[in-house]
């Protein structure tokens, strides 16, 4: 009954040291709704004369709303090089440039030339899989004043078993991980909190986690469904996809494990936060009474 991926060999390489490409970042870019969320958090914590850094800053769009709400300073940190004239040029086209600083650098590992009021990063996805936000905040948390503040604040991701489409376009597609969901995909649990975050306390990059489900119908789980919600900054919270921002991540299991409705299950997950979903160590069990 257990069903548990080997494919989970510890990474080799350092998932902090992978960058964007311009084309990913206009996804974020023309986001509007994930746009407004963030736009109303800086401008609700960012108060006039704040030093402030954006940490993976891309187009260096959150900096400049940290500018525009009165920032003093605003180090925008990004690791592709090609990002920062980007980042210079969109400053000086709005005026911003006395304000805004560029820097290229590994945010997990760049130590900033002062400390801040308010550490912005949005490098987010669920279950913190393929970016590396645990490793940035908790480098650069060091970086923050007594007081200060972080945007976005809090996140909570869960799991859930489900029953996932396998195949696509006439041919089986279940081993990759996915974030779009799809017409077959039908729950068989209720989703359980594994993870909560609070960006401003110190958390583990490994997540090694442990829950209990409650199967909701019967049926062949064959993938788990992972989501989650964010508090941006106090009161500004989200739950529902956006076009980039809270889509879920759904992975596949090696096995598929027999579900029946109202029985209990534990679900294990182990894996290097910034890493891929494939290297998820996924466990399900008949929970024992
Ligand atoms: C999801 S985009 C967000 C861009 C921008 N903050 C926004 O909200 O529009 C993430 C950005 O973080 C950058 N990034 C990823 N890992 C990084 C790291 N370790 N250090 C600095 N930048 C990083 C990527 O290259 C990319 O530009």
């Amino acid at each position: 009954m257990i069903s548990s991926s080997d494919s989970g060999a510890a990474a080799s390489y350092d998932v902090t040291d992978k960058a964007f490409t311009t084309y990913d970042i206009q996804a974020c870019l023309f986001d509007p709704q994930r746009v407004e969320y963030l736009r109303s958090a800086i401008f609700q914590t960012v108060k006039p004369g704040d030093v402030v850094v954006d940490a993976g800053s891309g187009s260096g769009l959150l900096g400049m709303f940290a500018a525009q709400a009165g920032a003093a300073r605003v180090y925008c940190l990004e690791l592709n090089p090609e990002f920062i004239r980007v980042i210079e040029e969109n400053a000086q086209r709005n005026g911003l440039e006395s304000q805004i600083i560029a820097l290229h650098g590994n945010a997990a590992k760049y130590d900033l030339p002062e400390d801040v009021d308010v550490l912005i990063s949005e490098v987010i996805s669920a279950g913190f899989f393929f970016e590396p936000q645990l490793q940035i905040v908790g480098h650069l948390r060091k970086f923050l004043k007594p007081g200060g503040a972080v945007v976005p604040r809090l996140m909570k991701n869960y799991v859930e078993l489900i029953n996932a489409q396998n195949t696509l376009y006439g041919l089986r597609l279940d081993f990759d991980s996915r974030f779009t969901e799809l017409a077959g995909d039908h729950p068989l649990s209720h989703p359980a909190l594994y993870l909560s975050t609070g960006f401003l306390d110190p958390s583990d990059p490994t997540v090694d986690a442990r829950v209990r489900v409650t199967g909701t119908s019967d049926g062949n789980a064959n993938a788990v469904k992972i989501t989650y919600d964010i508090e941006f900054a106090e009161g500004i919270w989200a739950d529902t996809p956006t076009e980039f921002l809270l889509n879920p991540q759904i992975i596949f299991l090696p096995e598929p494990v027999r579900v029946q409705a109202d029985q209990e299950y534990e679900v294990s997950l182990n894996y290097l936060a910034g890493d891929s979903p494939l290297t998820c160590k996924i466990g399900v069990l008949p929970a024992s009474a």
